[in-house]
């Protein structure tokens, strides 16, 4: 087992920064999860962890060990990729046979080590098998199996579920969670699934851009994040920003949101920063319809309805409240319909506060206690 630290790791390639300034450590142990959208550098970053590219400035150390500049095969780092490049003409058993050959192993050492692999990742029956004669979860388990073997001190994973469909994904992803756990090995997790950062990391970091906009638990990233992208990239449906200004008055802040104004205790702001524009952040499931909504959602704005999603639970409206569309969480099947003009209602407690410019959280504290 190993901790990561990277230190003022950048990446150029020619004139494109594709990594910058990044700085971060992984625990020992630690499921971490990098997501992000396409391009923000998550591969890039799990290649160089790898010793696949060499940082442009900056150092990558494993434990305490400077390993910057050493080879990928001095590091005993493991790495499973979305394609699982398999050997097509060898059998599951020669597949996962191969790299302990290539090493020159012990040939009853490494039938034993197959066979206890195998049985970890559910792959006993499958071993006379080709990978033609298998299905996508299980051609992903083989690679997953192979990239045991050699029992790594931290494992990569770069989007190893994206060919599978989506109850294979679910399943696999509780599977390699678990896995993770049993083998208390270190672990990198690249995804740009929201979804599946937020059900398997221990902690998650955002990459926007080549940088990591914030490193934190699933709960922290959820009800405090450190800016609007974070807000809007982790949570389905996607959060709501409005527009919205504020005074200071005293120890109160006023807030004035669409035809709503409300006080808030100036603690709760990093006063500094508070700035006349803003933006709120709130969750579809934080702003509801008047007629089934909590009683501290004092809050109303009105708008009239431009679409309806029901997911069986619940039912997702779009309201466009003076122009600006507002996704909001009825009860399902309520009777609502396009066109209905409808009130809805927040809690401020629940809103996320915004600088309107450079999208910083302007919320003075972020610890979260599960
Ligand atoms: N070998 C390379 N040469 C030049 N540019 C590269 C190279 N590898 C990556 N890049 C660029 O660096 C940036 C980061 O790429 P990277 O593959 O790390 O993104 P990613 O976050 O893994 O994206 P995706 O989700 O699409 O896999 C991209 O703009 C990409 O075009
Ligand atoms: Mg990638």
């Amino acid at each position: 087992m190993t901790s990561v630290t990277f230190a003022n790791v950048w990446k150029q390639f020619g004139t494109h920064t594709a990594i910058e300034d990044l700085n971060l450590e992984i625990r020992d142990g630690e499921f971490m999860v990098f997501v992000g959208p396409s391009g923000c550098g998550k591969t890039t970053t799990l290649r160089m962890l790898a010793g696949l590219e060499t940082p442009t400035y900056g150092k990558i150390l494993l434990g305490r060990d400077d390993v910057t500049l050493t080879s990928p095969g001095r590091r005993n780092i493991s790495m499973v990729f979305q394609s699982y490049a398999l050997y097509p003409h060898m059998t599951v058993r020669q597949n996962l046979a191969f790299g302990p050959q290539i090493r020159h192993e012990n040939k009853s050492e490494i039938a034993a080590s197959i066979d206890k692999v195998a049985k970890l990742v559910g792959l006993e029956t499958l071993l006379n098998r080709h990978p033609s004669e298998l299905s996508g979860g299980q051609r992903q388990r083989v690679a997953l199996a192979r990239s045991m073997i050699r029992r790594p001190r931290i494992f990569l994973l770069d989007e190893p579920l994206s060919n599978l469909d989506a109850s294979l994904r679910t399943h696999m992803r509780t599977e390699i969670a678990e896995l993770q756990r049993q083998l208390g090995v270190t672990a990198v997790y690249v995804t740009h699934d929201q979804v599946e950062a937020m059900t398997m990391g221990h902690r998650i970091a955002v990459f926007d851009h080549g940088r990591i906009l914030q490193v934190a638990t699933p709960a922290e990233l959820y009800r405090a994040p450190a800016n609007k992208v974070v807000g809007r990239f982790i949570g389905s449906p996607r959060m709501n920003i409005l527009p919205a200004t504020v005074n200071v008055e005293g120890d109160r802040v006023n807030v004035r949101c669409f035809g709503t104004t409300f006080s808030m205790q100036g603690r709760t702001f990093t006063r500094d920063r508070l700035s006349d524009k803003i933006e709120l952040g709130i969750r579809p499931d934080e702003i509801q319809w008047v007629k089934d909504a909590p009683s501290r959602c004092t809050e109303k704005i009105t708008g009239v309805v431009t679409s309806l999603e029901t997911t069986g639970s619940d039912t997702f409206v779009l309201v466009n409240v003076e122009g600006t569309e507002v996704n909001s969480k009825f009860p399902s099947f309520a009777p609502v319909r396009r066109g209905d003009a409808v009130e809805l209602v927040f809690d401020p407690a629940d809103l996320h506060f915004f600088d309107a410019e450079t999208g910083e959280s302007l919320k003075a504290t972020s610890a979260i206690h599960n």
